[in-house]
């Protein structure tokens, strides 16, 4: 399985901030880009369209969308389709994120149609998945990521194609905190969400990548990716700069 080494850019950076740090980083990478690796970019939505001309023709760079609207068209001011995005060179989009979740309040119900049109309108799903620090403290952390998975994968075909579907385990704790989960912690989640993820796909469940998230960074990135069932990172503050994000895809 590829390693998924993917940057969430959230809400930063101008278009001409944009194509600077997408150049830097096809420059930095080309023809360094381990076998076993792809990028992914997932800028905002006013940056897909230039990201995807520096990307274009690039092997092993993807282009993802940080989020959708499920709907084919229609009027919903303000909103993006799939549709939209596979036109502008997307391939994945996220779901789920705990930004979108515990910001714009975006449900477990929502998420989960997210991903089942997401998948039918041809885009490669990430749904996200993390505990809040009150929920690890109260034990509950294996009740949370199932619920969030079960409601998130909620009418997905069992034997789904492992290669449109991704997992990311982002504990809402050390997302942009600087507080990077324990590798004992990383290994212990990635195993109960591998362990649900082949209960509920029995053919494709151990194929579908996993990934970590949370202040990941140059320093870390190494002993985090080396374990066990953690199949790529969800970098956000580290991957804004070209320099920092391939130190993290070199890793
Ligand atoms: P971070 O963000 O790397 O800044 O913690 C990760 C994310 O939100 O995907």
């Amino acid at each position: 399985m590829k390693k998924i080494m993917a940057a969430n850019w959230k809400m930063f950076k101008t278009h001409a901030q944009g194509i600077e740090t997408a150049t830097a980083l096809v420059d930095i990478l080309r023809n360094k880009l381990p076998e076993d690796r792809e990028v992914l970019v997932i800028p905002p939505f006013t940056l897909l369209h230039g990201v995807h001309n520096v990307l274009q023709g690039e092997p092993g760079f993807f282009l993802g969308a940080e989020n959708f609207y499920p709907a084919d068209q229609g009027a919903f001011t303000g909103e993006i389709c799939p549709e939209q995005l596979r036109d502008l060179g997307c391939t994945y989009a996220l779901a789920g994120h705990s930004e979108r979740r515990h910001i714009m309040g975006e449900d477990d119900a929502f998420v989960g149609l997210k991903v089942r049109f997401g998948l039918k309108q041809g885009l490669r799903m990430i749904l996200c998945i993390g505990e809040k620090i009150a929920e690890r403290k109260a034990g509950n952390v294996e009740n949370v990521l199932f619920r969030q998975l079960q409601k998130g994968l909620e009418g997905i075909d069992p034997g789904v194609d492992p290669e449109t579907l991704v997992v990311a385990y982002e504990p809402v704790w050390a997302i942009g905190t600087g507080e990077v989960a324990g590798l004992e912690e990383i290994l212990a989640v990635h195993a109960l969400v591998r362990n649900k993820l082949v209960q509920m796909f029995p053919d494709s469940g151990k194929s579908i990548p996993i990934l970590y998230g949370g202040s990941v960074k140059p320093d870390n990135c190494t002993s985090i990716i080396s374990l066990d069932n953690v199949d790529g990172v969800l970098v956000g503050g580290a991957s804004l700069a070209a320099e920092s994000f391939s130190q993290i895809v070199l890793a």
